[in-house]
């Protein structure tokens, strides 16, 4: 069983070529938790493989918040392959906790894979230059392929994940974010931009946008996935001041 949660369509990408190569459908972690309350999985191979984004440098939020409801049956394996701009830390570790929590579920390997980066919600980050995205969008999928492998075989590849300096104090950092940063959010909506499609809501994976006279509107309960920002086709979205600036990015294969 392949689960995966995707903002800006890296980790769609990635799970879906994944899958295609392991002949394991795709699931989308963002529907599974809305369909009810608590679920329980019983993969058929006993094989579990998640799949996300690395937010802060540890697990997007929403794994954790999927993982909280989620029961598993017979499993037997259990992988990761997480997509970054440039470095994941301790986001395998931290993740190990989450899984530990749940089940005492060990994982058998982690794995990175360089995407384009998608994080422009603070001063001082911001989208990759065009020719660094497509050199990532290029190693792909020998990445993917290499990463399948090790999954068919069983086998961990450390090297095939990217940890990246200071990996404690970063990872540390995923304590403030999820303390301090998910849940509020500053987004505001230019009125004269927004043409009311309502996309903003529909890619939003925790239903935190409403649409109220045509115009959305957030609540707070935002995991700052980033979906919104990036997925207007007007560009209306900003976060404050920071993004008036900043490009908007998703990856080539899914529409906005
Ligand atoms: C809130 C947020 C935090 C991020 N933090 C990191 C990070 O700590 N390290 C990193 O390499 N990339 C980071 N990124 C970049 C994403 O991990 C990367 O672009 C990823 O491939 C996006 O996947 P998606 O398109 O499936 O949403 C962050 C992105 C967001 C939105
Ligand atoms: S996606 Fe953009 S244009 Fe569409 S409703 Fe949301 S803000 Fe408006
Ligand atoms: S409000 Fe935007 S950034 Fe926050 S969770 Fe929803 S789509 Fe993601």
């Amino acid at each position: 069983m392949l689960l995966y949660t995707s903002g800006t369509g890296n980790t769609e990408w990635v799970a879906t070529e994944l899958g295609r190569l392991l002949d394991e459908p795709p699931f989308d972690i963002a529907k599974e938790i809305g369909c009810c309350g608590q679920i329980t999985y019983r993969p058929n191979e006993g094989r579990l493989i998640l799949v996300f984004p690395v937010h802060s440098w540890g697990p997007a939020l929403l794994v954790d918040r999927f993982l909280a409801g989620a029961r598993f049956e017979n499993i037997r394996e259990v992988w990761a392959v997480m997509t970054c701009g440039d470095m994941c830390c301790n986001a395998d570790k931290i993740l190990a906790g989450m899984l530990e929590r749940n089940g005492h579920y060990t994982i058998d390997g982690c794995f990175s894979v360089q995407m384009p980066n998608n994080y422009i919600l603070m001063k001082g980050f911001g989208l990759d230059a065009p020719e660094v995205a497509q050199s990532k969008l290029l190693a792909a999928p020998q990445r993917v392929r290499q990463i399948a492998q090790c999954i068919a075989e069983r086998r961990a590849a450390p090297e095939l994940y990217i940890r990246g300096d200071h990996p404690a104090l970063k990872s540390f950092v995923y304590r403030l974010f999820r303390r301090y940063v998910a849940g509020s959010t500053k987004f505001k909506v230019d009125e004269d931009r927004c043409v009311g499609c309502e996309r903003c809501a529909k890619v939003c994976p925790t239903q935190n946008i409403t649409i109220a006279d045509h115009l959305p509107e957030w609540g707070d309960d935002c995991l700052q996935c980033s979906a919104c920002i990036h997925r207007c086709p007007e560009q209306a979205i900003e976060w404050g001041r920071i993004t008036r600036e900043a490009g908007r990015y998703h990856h080539p294969s899914i529409r906005v």
